[in-house]
């Protein structure tokens, strides 16, 4: 028996039931493990409330974790016990062990820790797909980043102003504005207080931003679009404050041919190359220097109805971590 948080009707924090689980041993291609930090996501409260379907009820919820290998299932030759390893995978990550297929498994380099590798494959491997492959971010651009003072906003914003954008974030209090402004935002935009466009529009001297990063949603649109130079590109990846509306493709072309897109991470790493070629990339920067990882709120894995309330009620900053 192994401890794990399970959701037998979807709902509130209250949802979420800190209970004994069976983990069998693990089958073909399967990798037993006992994970040391496990991942807290805003798309672990879409699971819980419903907004995104789990296959069936009960299930485990989570999405990305780090441990070590305890067993392995016939046929997986590649790792071992005693492996370091994290992981993304829909479901499952809210348990002190777990059994996975090892195709989604990588191992932790030396020098990045559990807790590292806990926040790094959902939200970091989400921040190197959308700077890197969804828009490739150069010198040049100038990008607007929703909820810079988050778990992805602060990744982000580190790493496109390292790879030498122009980074304007908007954030929900003076406290995240001076977080974001330490980590790599040239202009912060206290957007429940100020009109972002107009702030937008005033900081770029009408030239607007060649892409929105926009995991806001609802109550950021359709501001976002009028941030944008004619044929720049709204990333829609998220909905933090609710789904963005359904809207007319017409107003893309009112806002000046703009480009629109609604990515998410698994078609991102559909491949097992994919997913190697992230994720070296993403640690090459951790190691190097280009970003560090702030985990700035850590919570027992029984109280993860806890570590739900403060996400939700936008009082943390960062990435945080359960620890099981
Ligand atoms: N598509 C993908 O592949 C992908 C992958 C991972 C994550 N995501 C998305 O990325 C976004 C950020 O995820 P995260 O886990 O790093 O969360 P997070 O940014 O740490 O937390 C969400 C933040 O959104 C802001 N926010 C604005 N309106 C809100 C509202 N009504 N309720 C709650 N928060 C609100 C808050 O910051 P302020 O107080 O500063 O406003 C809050 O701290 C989420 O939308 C998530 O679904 C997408």
């Amino acid at each position: 028996m192994t401890k794990a948080v399970r959701v037998h009707q979807v709902g509130g924090p209250e949802a979420l039931i800190y209970e004994a689980v069976d983990v069998p041993a693990p089958g073909p291609g399967e990798v037993h493990i006992r994970q040391h930090a496990v991942g807290l996501n805003f798309i672990d409260v879409y699971f819980r409330n419903g907004l995104y379907k789990a296959p069936g009820l009960p299930f485990v919820i989570g999405n990305e974790a780090a441990g070590e290998v305890v067993a392995v299932g016939p046929g997986v030759t590649n790792f071992h016990p005693g492996d370091r390893v994290a992981y993304y995978y829909t479901l499952g990550a809210y348990a002190s062990e777990r059994n996975i297929p090892a195709e989604r498994l990588v191992k932790l380099p030396d020098h990045i820790t559990y807790e590292q590798g806990a926040v790094l494959m959902l939200k970091g491997l989400t921040v190197w797909y959308l700077l890197h492959k969804t828009f490739k971010v150069e010198p040049h651009h100038r990008v607007l980043i929703h909820a810079a003072a988050g778990g992805i906003g602060l990744l982000a914003c580190q790493w496109a102003r390292a790879m030498g954008a122009h980074v304007i974030g908007t954030v929900g209090s003076k406290e995240k504005a001076e977080l974001a402004l330490a980590n790599g935002c040239d202009h912060v935009i206290l957007y429940n207080d100020e009109d972002f466009v107009a702030r937008v529009k005033q900081i770029s001297r009408n030239e607007l931003c060649d892409v929105v990063y926009d995991g806001v949603g609802k109550s950021t649109f359709p501001g976002s679009l009028s941030c944008l130079k004619p044929r720049g590109l709204f990333v829609s990846f998220g909905n933090a404050s609710g789904p963005v509306p359904p809207f007319a493709i017409a107003e893309l072309n009112n806002h000046g041919s703009l480009f629109a897109t609604r990515p998410k991470l698994n078609d991102y790493i559909a491949n097992r190359s994919e997913l190697l070629e992230g994720a070296d990339t993403l640690f090459a920067a951790v190691i190097n220097g280009t970003i560090h990882v702030p985990i700035n709120h850590a919570y027992a894995l029984k109280d993860a109805a806890k570590a739900h309330i403060d996400l939700e009620s936008r009082a943390t900053t960062g990435a945080s971590i359960l620890k099981p």
